[in-house]
């Protein structure tokens, strides 16, 4: 499954507080990135306004919409299974019962969803959920409604999200759209366009709004966040034709980064993801600068193999990525770092794959997401090369590194022992309801006894014990920051 998202929140439906007046219901799910789940905030906050409320029992739904991830053939798999099951709920319970697909797989499928899925009604791809209003009205005449439009503008700026499920706590908020960087074997290029960079103005306004309702933590999103600049709108690769004027006064990464820590100085600060090609030191000197802003970079590499990232157009060395991670521990000496890592990628040998295993030995991260290559349609990869390593290999090398991460992550969650840290609540232990749970600046999981402490305090805990993933402490009292 994918990271930032739970494994138990993938598909699951999503409610808010029911605006009066509403009366049609809406069901919607999501699968995949952290990005598909802050869209679907969008997509619920544009429905609040066109009459409808949420539902978490779809026998009842008069809209369902699945927010869809073409990142993997699984990912698509696990999407396609959902439209049987609501096919048969609109079959037996609900024959009015309209039926609608979002996101990556929208954008990928386009118009054969129509053709091949009879039960689908409505195909919408990730720049086009402001046109929903008038697509519903085709829909609501008995028509088939399709927009997959990509934008080069379009970063829903101005649309407030409605916030679905929320522990109250931690949010997403946006800041990039789409992605550049055309690695031969992802499809996010395709599926969700240009890269865009948000107005900061309206970041912040986000942010701010978000800190007076009460949360404490926020995740800015984008597909390679320290690619963000702003100018006053366009794409980034028409920055170099922005005015002087535009150029003194654009916003890069750190710059927002900053922005963001000053607007809200007791808000903890993240951001995902970064790509080792454009984190710049000035990020992680930033990080340093502020406290709110937590030490944690996800970094991922894919590969530990010079040919491999060549082959996967990743605008690096092995050698340049290790000084990299170098320099981040040099300005930040307790920052944690995670990974995402592909095996099984066309050509890879078991060279490859040893150079891979060494860098994860080399860097030791405190996490990380690995994934077999799973071919894209379409990709350059896809198109190019063939997929030739054995899925038995590929397990086994998935197997070999997860091992691998699980004992980095025990001897790195390790060093926490006897130390204090700060955590903030997020909600009650999985395993148990006298526990609360939440992270610490670096992304560490943390669960202790509850005694007094409420969700969304920060509170300083002394780590007593430990899990591979997991901190095990008491609570000693709240922190400065709280
Ligand atoms: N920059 C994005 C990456 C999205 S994809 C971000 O915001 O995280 C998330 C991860 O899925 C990638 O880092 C990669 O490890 C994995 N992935 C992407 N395409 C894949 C493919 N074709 N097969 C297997 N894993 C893939
Ligand atoms: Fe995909 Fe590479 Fe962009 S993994 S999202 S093309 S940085």
């Amino acid at each position: 499954m994918e990271k930032i998202i739970d494994e138990n929140k993938q598909g699951e439906s999503l409610a808010l507080d029911p605006k009066a007046g509403n009366k049609r219901k809406l069901f919607i799910e999501s699968y995949g990135c952290a990005m598909n789940f802050s869209d679907s905030e969008i997509v619920a906050s544009i429905l609040t306004n066109q009459g409808f409320n949420t539902t978490q029992k779809l026998e009842e739904a008069d809209l369902v919409l699945v927010n869809t991830c073409s990142i993997r053939d699984k990912a698509e798999q696990t999407v396609r299974k959902r439209l049987q099951k609501y096919n048969a709920v609109k079959r037996d319970h609900n024959p009015k019962m309209k039926v609608g697909v979002l996101g990556c797989m929208a954008e990928r499928l386009k118009t054969k969803f129509l053709e091949e899925e009879k039960i689908v009604d409505l195909v919408v791809g990730p720049d086009a959920y402001k046109d929903l209003p008038n697509l519903l009205a085709e829909v609501d005449e008995g028509r088939d409604a399709i927009n997959v439009i990509l934008s080069k503008e379009e970063t829903y700026g101005d649309v407030s999200p409605v916030r679905l499920n929320t522990n109250g706590v931690t949010a997403f908020v946006s800041i990039t759209r789409g992605c550049d960087n055309m690695c031969t074997f992802c499809v996010v290029p395709f599926t969700r366009g240009r890269e865009r960079s948000r107005d900061p103005q309206s970041i912040i306004e986000e942010v701010n709004d978000l800190w007076n309702k009460g949360y404490k933590e926020i995740t800015l999103l984008g597909q390679n966040v320290d690619s963000y600049l702003w100018y006053g709108g366009g794409l980034k690769k028409d920055f170099v034709k922005a005015t002087d004027m535009q150029k003194a006064t654009s916003v890069n990464f750190s710059n927002l980064l900053e922005l963001c820590a000053k607007a809200q100085p007791k808000m903890r600060i993240r951001f995902s993801t970064s790509n080792p090609q454009d984190l710049t030191l000035d990020v992680v000197e930033t990080m340093a600068k502020y406290n709110n802003i937590c030490n944690h970079i996800h970094l991922p590499v894919q590969s530990g193999s010079n040919r491999i990232l060549k082959e996967m157009n990743r605008l690096h060395t092995r050698k340049e990525y290790m000084d990299l991670i170098d320099n981040i521990r040099k300005i930040i000496p307790d920052c944690s770092i995670s990974q995402d890592m592909i095996v099984g990628f066309p050509t890879e040998n078991e060279t490859d794959f040893q150079d891979t295993v060494s860098l994860m030995e080399y860097v030791k991260y405190n996490f990380g997401y690995m994934y077999k290559y799973s071919e894209r349609p379409g990709t350059m990869a896809g198109r190019n090369m063939e997929d030739d390593v054995p899925e038995e290999t590929k397990k086994r090398r998935l197997q070999d590194i997860v091992d691998l991460q699980r004992l980095h992550s025990e001897i790195k969650t390790k060093e926490w022992l006897d130390k204090t840290v700060e955590v903030l609540i997020e909600k009650e232990s999985k395993k148990s309801n006298t526990q609360w749970s939440g992270r610490t600046p670096q992304s560490i999981v943390c669960v202790f006894p509850k005694v007094n402490y409420k969700v969304g305090e920060f509170v300083n805990v002394k780590v007593k014990n430990c899990t591979s993933a997991t901190l095990i402490g008491e609570a000693v009292g709240y922190s400065d920051n709280n």
